[in-house]
């Protein structure tokens, strides 16, 4: 017997609607703030990840040479694939450029809780607007859509950081530009390890100064209001009192996007992907400690890394359907799974002919409607009929074939009513709309 392969997912139907409930929220809610669906390629040249995407994901990819002697790799995220797709374009595309997609994603990463190596990200992303005004509406929009998977204000949080804020933090100790990315990788890294690796990696990287610059890191995590932010920003001179001047028109945006109760500022997120260049954050369940739903921010020149000429500012996010089904499963706020047919067709044997020709009617009306593909006695029909979910039996028996009649059974109730065959779908129309047939006909 096969099994399926670790960390890939088989969705029987249950699960199937579940993540298609999830899907049609993602596409709803991205619709409302006018982004537009686009898809790209699964597999991709292995290039455009390896630099692009940093050193985590390298490590993560499944990659492998095609028949055609081509390095290959399958997605792990979608980003590298939007921005050369949009840097081909750059001149023609009208702007903002307000994208979104829902698709498979692939990370060889030890399957575990929320983590798997086949997942689905929906992405939004906008490009060609450096404005804090790109990164509020995607933050807005991250946060409409936990809403309207039934999250409360109170139930995820929203973790906000900045890159540029950092950057001015460590320049401020003398770190140089070329140093900068050990250091962010060591405070990314942080939260996962013991202090004494984060401080081996920081004097790899600062020699003699690991203590110091990880007492001042550690100072900066605490930072939690937009005061004491503000006050350290301020003390970098010009270029922090520019960047406060950006943080405090964010959080301004955000109040009125009315996405503020659930963000918070967090400076201990600094995202482990190599292309972000300012505002960044991720999304966590407040309840319990899990993986993050999702994270983004801004990459305001992996457009010009990957096509070498367009300079194109860009943001975006990405939310993971694993914890979020994690998450809203816990909460109970995934819907059951509704599969019953609204009608279920009984028949006898001479009758079938004459039955399937109104089930073909049925559904072109727009009914899901079944029937015992097998030929069975009534009784056997009808308890397929109950067993099924289904709303209304219509049944033809020989009696009313003769007279063109059919009988609808509401399997609610037991009742029935008799009807002329021609008016059958007028007739489920109106008991639809008084919820029934009523028990004494
Ligand atoms: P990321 O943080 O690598 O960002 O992934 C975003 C989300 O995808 C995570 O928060 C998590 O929910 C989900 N995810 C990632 N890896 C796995 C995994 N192995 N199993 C299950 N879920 C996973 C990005 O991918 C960026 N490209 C997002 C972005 C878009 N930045 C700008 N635009």
């Amino acid at each position: 017997m096969f099994e399926s392969l670790p960390g890939f997912r088989e969705f029987y139907p249950e699960e199937c609607s579940r993540r298609n409930h999830l899907f049609r929220i993602f596409r709803n809610v991205a619709r409302t703030f006018s982004f537009r669906e686009f898809d790209a390629p699964v597999l991709e040249p292995l290039d455009l990840y390896v630099e692009k995407s940093g050193e985590e994901i390298v490590g993560q990819l499944f990659h492998f040479t095609d028949k055609g002697d081509r390095q290959v790799a399958l997605r792990p995220e979608l980003t590298p694939s939007l921005a050369r797709m949009v840097a081909a374009r750059a001149n023609s595309l009208r702007r903002p450029i307000k994208w979104f997609n829902v698709g498979e994603h692939f990370r060889y990463e030890r399957p575990q809780k929320g983590r798997l190596r086949a997942f689905y990200q929906f992405n939004a992303d906008v490009m060609g607007e450096e404005d804090v005004a790109a990164d509020a509406e995607l933050i807005a929009l991250l946060v409409a859509i936990f809403k309207a998977c039934g999250l409360g204000a109170n139930d995820f949080r929203v973790r906000l950081s900045d890159r540029v804020t950092w950057a001015l933090f460590l320049s401020s100790l003398g770190v140089s530009d070329e140093q900068r990315p050990s250091l962010l990788d060591a405070i990314d890294k942080s939260e996962r390890r013991k202090p004494e690796q984060t401080l081996e990696s920081i004097e790899g990287a600062m020699p003699g100064r690991g203590e110091e610059i990880l007492s001042g890191i550690e100072e900066m995590k605490t930072v939690s209001t937009f005061d004491a932010l503000n006050e350290r920003l301020v003390s970098f001179g010009e270029e922090g009192e520019r960047r406060a001047g950006e943080w405090a028109e964010l959080l301004q945006l955000l109040e009125s996007h009315d996405a503020a109760d659930c963000i918070g500022i967090d400076l201990s997120i600094v995202r482990g992907l190599a292309y972000y260049t300012g505002f960044v954050y991720e999304a966590f369940e407040t309840s319990v400690e899990s993986r993050a739903l999702a994270g983004g921010g801004r990459y305001d020149h992996l457009v010009k890394k990957l096509s070498g000429n367009v300079d194109l500012p860009a943001a975006g996010f990405a939310i993971g359907d694993v914890t979020l089904t994690d998450c809203l499963d816990g909460k109970k706020l995934l819907p059951d799974y509704i599969d019953a047919p609204e009608i279920f067709i009984v028949a006898g044997e001479n009758e079938r002919p004459t039955a399937l020709r109104d089930v073909a009617l049925l559904r072109q009306a727009g009914y899901s409607s079944a029937y015992t593909l097998k030929r069975q006695a009534f009784g056997k029909q009808f308890k397929e009929a109950g067993r099924s979910g289904a709303k209304f039996a219509v049944v033809y028996g020989e009696q009313e074939v003769l007279e063109n009649k059919v009988k609808i059974k509401d399997l609610s109730t037991g009742a029935e009513v008799s009807i002329n065959s021609s008016d059958l779908l007028r007739n489920l129309r109106s008991l639809e709309e008084s919820g029934g047939i009523a028990a004494d006909g």
